[in-house]
């Protein structure tokens, strides 16, 4: 395993223009004095932001353990994944814009509740990612809130508790990110949780550069800990973690790039998650396949290689105690990411082994985008709208055993 690891990554290092090898190898050392000063002052910041949980973080992680491992439990379920409604205002209007729908409040909250009330929702769905504003929202007659229809269907509520890649970091120009939000994130937990949520979700977002040897050491450095900062938080407040790095797949790059920066920055994310003492029974990885980005022609295709480069990092990098992997799309079409899904299952299968992990999805557009068609801002149409959702989450629930 180590020899194809070091095979892989040497054969990734000949796909770079040679004097951006040094700066690459990099990725998968500690970096040494770049940025320190900023580093040194964003630590200062993080501590400041946890001082007020960590005094007694043990008493409260304890008198948490056992809602964490049944929260866990429930977002494990096999045959079952989450659905990722938590697009920040932004992000939802780009959506919106699609299909020509005004980004307001109202048409909003509209759509949540749609998706929520869906018939034969639980069946395929264990936990719904709420942004901040749905997590407080009622429905249209003001008789209850959004969070109650998913409770009562036995769907788990979270929410995403990051504000977003603004950070910056790496080198001017590069446009590497951190992740803004640990700010008062303690206290912003103790409030979610009071509100009914019982997991969260935190964004890392890295990106592939082949010219320019991205993501560098430094942006998989401070990405790591912030995530691994962030899953104690949230455990220590009753909130399982999800830990979300994505590696967006925006580049011409192919398949074997993908692989090669996913296992570095897993291998990373694992690194701090336990130096940070995070219980890693007691939240939720939420990565990114391993696809050709999606410049590249193969991107909607080679649907082996994906599954099987996919299977071989996570079972190298994630630990078996870890109950659950639920993958973002990143962008993938509905069909590629439920056909991606069933592959893996079905080669794991045939390797004789089960999967140490539950392996399934925790989609935003792969479960929406045909669904947001059907409405088209109509709400006449909601129901072929949640006829199209339901049947989506069905192929990957389907996939998520293998079965499509
Ligand atoms: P996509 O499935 O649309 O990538 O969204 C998942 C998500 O939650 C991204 O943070």
């Amino acid at each position: 395993m180590i020899l194809r690891a070091r095979l892989c990554v040497s054969s990734f290092l000949s796909n770079y223009p040679k004097e951006k090898k040094e700066d690459y190898s990099t990725l998968f050392e500690h970096p040494k004095t770049r940025r320190k000063a900023r580093e040194r002052e964003r630590e200062r910041e993080r501590e400041k932001a946890t001082k007020a949980t960590t005094s007694s973080s043990l008493i409260v992680t304890m008198s948490f353990v056992e809602e964490l491992k049944a929260t866990c439990a429930k977002l494990s379920q096999k045959g079952k994944g989450v659905l990722a409604a938590d697009e920040s205002t932004g992000t939802i209007g780009k959506r919106f814009q699609s299909i020509d729908v005004e980004n307001v409040e109202e048409n909003r909250r509209f759509w949540r509740e749609t998706l929520f009330e869906a018939k034969d929702v639980e069946k395929y769905i264990s936990g719904v990612i709420l942004f901040e504003e749905t997590l407080y929202a009622t429905t249209e007659d003001g008789t209850q809130r959004l969070t109650e229809i998913l409770t009562k269907n036995d769907i788990v509520p979270g929410i995403k508790v990051d504000k977003g890649a603004t950070i910056q970091v790496g080198k001017d120009g590069d446009g590497e990110t951190d992740t803004n939000g640990m700010d008062g994130l303690g206290d912003r937990c103790k409030e979610y949780y009071k509100a009914g949520a019982r997991f969260a979700k935190w964004r890392a977002v890295l990106k592939i550069d082949v010219e320019k040897a991205l993501p560098s050491a430094d942006a998989v450095e401070a990405n790591a800990k912030s995530l691994a900062r962030y899953a104690k938080i949230c455990q220590e407040n009753g909130l399982v973690p999800i830990v979300e790095p994505e590696i967006v797949p925006d580049g011409g790059h192919d398949v074997e790039v993908s692989r090669t920066v996913t296992k570095g920055v897993l291998t990373k994310v694992f690194e701090h998650l336990k130096k940070e003492n995070v219980s890693l029974e007691l939240m939720v990885l939420k990565p990114n396949m391993v696809t050709p980005g999606s410049g590249n022609e193969e991107s909607e295709k080679d649907d082996l290689k994906v599954a099987e480069y996919t299977n071989e990092v996570l079972l190298e990098c994630v630990p078996e105690t870890v109950p659950a992997i639920l993958f973002l799309s990143g962008g993938q079409s509905e069909d590629a990411a439920s056909r991606r899904l069933n592959l893996m299952h079905k080669l794991q299968k045939e390797s004789g082994k089960a999967f140490p992990w539950t392996l399934s999805y925790s989609y935003g557009r792969a479960l929406q985008a045909s669904a947001l068609k059907a409405w088209s801002g109509d709400n006449g149409n909601a129901s072929k709208a949640q006829e199209a959702f339901i049947e989506k989450a069905k192929s990957c629930s389907l996939a998520s055993l293998g079965e499509l």
